[in-house]
């Protein structure tokens, strides 16, 4: 990076998907604040498609890991997983919905899609949208980051999003895709170092 004070930059080269935390709580008000920032990310056709679900309380918690692990219980027996690798996988999972300081659903909804003439232009429009929701959890992930806090995104609800909205009673339409844990880093944590990003290999000069 050239000379001068690039803060931004700076957060995205600390901005590491950490998965284990510190027993601080987060404030909600920090948690608002960072759906907040979500919220300003670009999305298509001026529309606001990303809605987010504050799981706080140990019992929604509880009963979103349950029905979580119930999906995948299925999807795991379906191809033969061992019952060993089973509870391994499902306890680890469990652990970390349980264990995450702070707990957001991230959701799509799409009622300001545009119509569309044919599947490959629906697909498309869709499409779109899907971006957009990332750009709004990289928001969250880089003012996590700036705030102190550490996380990562789990992509498990887009394999079981009927479990999630019925779990934690979603409203019609919610499409449920990303779980965000957040939290305080670990005592003496220190970021794993990151390989150097080959950008010759991106990008062509004509
Ligand atoms: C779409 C998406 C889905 C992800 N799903 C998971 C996941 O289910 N579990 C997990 O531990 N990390 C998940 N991650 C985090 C990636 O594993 C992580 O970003 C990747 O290993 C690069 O590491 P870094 O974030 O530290 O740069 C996901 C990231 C993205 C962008």
């Amino acid at each position: 990076m050239e000379g001068g004070y690039h803060p931004v930059a700076d957060v995205i080269s600390q901005r590491r998907s950490v998965r284990r935390f510190g027993p601080e709580p987060v404030a909600r008000s920090l948690v608002r604040e960072l759906v907040a920032l979500a919220c300003r990310a670009p999305a298509p056709h001026k529309s606001r498609p990303w809605r987010f679900a504050y799981v706080a309380t140990d019992g929604a918690k509880g009963r979103l890991a349950e029905a979580m692990a119930g999906a995948w219980l299925a999807d795991l027996e379906a191809v033969e997983t061992s019952v060993h690798d089973i509870q391994r996988l499902l306890g680890r999972s469990k652990e970390q919905i349980m264990g995450a300081p702070a707990l957001l659903v991230a959701c799509l909804e799409l009622t300001e899609a545009k119509e569309q003439a044919d599947e490959g232009r629906r697909s498309a429009e869709r499409d779109m949208f899907v971006q957009s929701l990332g750009a709004a959890l990289q928001n969250i992930l880089l003012a996590a980051v700036e705030r102190g806090l550490v996380g990562y995104l789990k992509g498990a609800p887009l394999f079981c999003a009927p479990a999630v909205r019925e779990a934690l009673e979603l409203p019609d339409g919610w499409e449920p895709a990303f779980l965000v844990l957040l939290g305080h880093p670990e005592e003496g944590f220190e970021p794993p170092p990151r390989a150097e990003v080959e950008v010759g290999d991106v990008m062509v000069e004509r």
